[in-house]
């Protein structure tokens, strides 16, 4: 059904995440008939400029960025629900500005008076803006949530355990939980909602799902993006800031959790929460032992040159700044103590990839005599997140002919093969859900600080190391040669990520 009706007020109206994701996501909606009548679009910039100018640069975004063809009277529709507010997020006269402007909407009979507050800013400016909603009453809900007021929060939430314990007291002074969503965009993609319908609608994967079967796990986010213009932002924060709290626990914590009760946002969210709380906190030394961080040098992918990390601009020539984490978690519970998670991300590496590859236990013993266990091939579940889409087992099976000779076969589930995609940013769930008031795809406060509790001894460890131990890997390779070693000192390998399927 369309959701209800509401004002999608975005924060940072003029910022690229409104051109390239926000519009485009909206106009699929729209094209889907999942937005209602009453549906209300303002943007809220610093730029002066008229809502005339403001509604043809969405358009133009639109024109560039849209994941389907452009249907004409859609896209009127949508620009159509347009309005265009100029003020700074500081300041509290832009409040009386939006107040007025979502007063009129709402006196028109649009909107049935529901807000939804996008902020699409510099994460300085998220609690500011919840607070001086707050303050002018914007936020506040109705008897039972009606009218609902809700606001969406973009990452990154924090930059450590203190800072992101800050914002949610910030947040939680002047909303309360369910009017809070906290986006991860990696929650948005099928391949990860998946996880939870592979493990909790088959009997077939949960009885072998713990530490009697699996002998570790290896979550991989492999990227050929490299810094590029944003500079900035990323040598302020790394690869693991940027990745690891966020993206790759979502995928972790979805593999770890327990079965919850039902599959709604607060049993949900509790258990993956819970799996994040049983990571276990390494000492200093540890957390050194048990981690790899690496820089890239120049080198190339495909055709392409690609400039060394400390000759990016805006980087700083001396950075020790990660561009590659690699990390070793133990979970401490009954269901996976002694299975390592193994965790890697990088930037200008050989292969875009992100999967999560189940190492399953060997046969105990080799009933093939001829045959040692080690000569074997693995027993291994993939679930391919992105660019591929699909379920990939890896198991032996005889070879035709007299001898008894075994070899490793795959057997393959590919979406593609069973399900046309839907033209997707992969923020229209994200959105829609929201609007629905349904906050599965959402982190909670306790989930965000259960994933920086876990990355702070690796910071710190890191901080602590300074230039030392800060290793360099080529550009378009596979990473840090000590990334391998991390998994040899435990006579494991990793996947390869240029050719996974390949002679490992
Ligand atoms: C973002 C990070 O959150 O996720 C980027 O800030 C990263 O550095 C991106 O490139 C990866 O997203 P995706 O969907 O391309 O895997």
């Amino acid at each position: 059904p369309p959701a209800p009706p509401c004002a999608f007020v975005i924060f940072g109206a003029s910022g690229d995440l409104t051109r390239r994701l926000l519009i485009p996501a909206l106009y699929n909606l729209a094209a889907s008939g999942l937005l209602s009548d009453g549906f209300r679009i303002i943007g809220v910039a610093r730029g002066e400029m008229s809502a005339e100018d403001f509604k043809a640069g969405l358009e133009k975004g639109l024109q560039e960025f849209a994941t389907q063809k452009v249907d004409a009277a859609t896209a009127k529709w949508l620009l159509n629900c347009v309005s265009y507010i100029v003020g700074d997020v500081d300041d509290p006269a832009t409040y009386q500005k939006l107040k007025a402007e979502l007063e009129k909407l709402e006196a028109s009979g649009h909107t049935q008076g529901n807000r939804l507050f996008y902020c699409a800013t510099p994460p300085q400016a998220f609690a500011p803006i919840a607070l001086r909603l707050g303050e002018a009453g914007l936020s506040d809900e109705g008897e039972d949530n009606t009218p609902w007021r809700r606001v969406i929060i973009e990452k990154p939430f924090g930059t450590s355990l203190e800072s992101a314990k800050e914002l949610n007291r910030k947040l939680l002074s002047v909303l309360d939980e369910d009017q809070i969503f906290r986006i991860d965009h990696y929650l948005g993609k099928e391949t990860v909602q998946n996880i939870l319908v592979l493990r909790f609608a088959n009997g077939l994967f949960e009885p072998i799902w713990n530490r009697n079967h699996i002998d570790h796990v290896q979550i991989t986010v492999a990227e050929t993006v490299d810094v590029g213009t944003r500079g900035k932002f990323y040598d302020a924060t790394g690869a693991l800031r940027d990745m690891v709290p966020n993206h790759l626990f979502q995928l972790l914590s979805l593999v770890a959790m327990e079965p919850p009760a039902r599959f709604d946002a607060n049993s949900v969210r509790s258990e993956k929460a819970e799996a994040l709380d049983s990571i276990r906190i390494p000492s200093t030394e540890e957390a050194l032992f048990q981690s790899v961080r690496a820089q890239y040098r120049g080198g190339k992918i495909g055709d392409k040159e690609i400039t060394a990390y400390r000759k990016s601009p805006d980087v700083n020539p001396g950075s020790t700044t990660e561009t590659y984490a690699a990390l070793k978690l133990e979970i401490d519970n009954w269901r996976w103590a002694g299975v390592p998670f193994y965790l890697r991300t990088g930037k200008a590496l050989s292969k875009r990839r992100t999967e999560i590859a189940i190492k399953f236990k060997q046969a105990p013993v080799s009933m093939f005599r001829h045959m040692k266990l080690d000569e074997f091939g693995e027993n291994l579940m993939v679930i391919e997140i992105q660019p591929e889409e699909g379920i990939k087992w890896l198991f032996n099976a005889k070879v035709p002919g007299p001898k008894v000779e075994i070899a490793s076969v795959g057997m393959t589930f590919e979406y593609k093969d069973y399900f046309e995609a839907a033209p997707s940013t992969g923020y229209e769930t994200l959105i829609y859900d929201c609007m629905m008031g349904d906050a599965i795809l959402y982190q909670r406060a306790d989930g965000v600080e259960a994933g920086w509790r876990a990355v702070e001894p690796f910071l710190t460890a890191w901080k602590e190391a300074g230039a030392e131990g800060i290793a360099t890997y080529e550009a378009g390779s596979e990473g840090p040669a000590e990334s391998e070693e991390l998994l040899l000192t435990d006579s494991r390998r990793w996947r390869s990520i240029t050719d996974p399927n390949g002679s490992r």
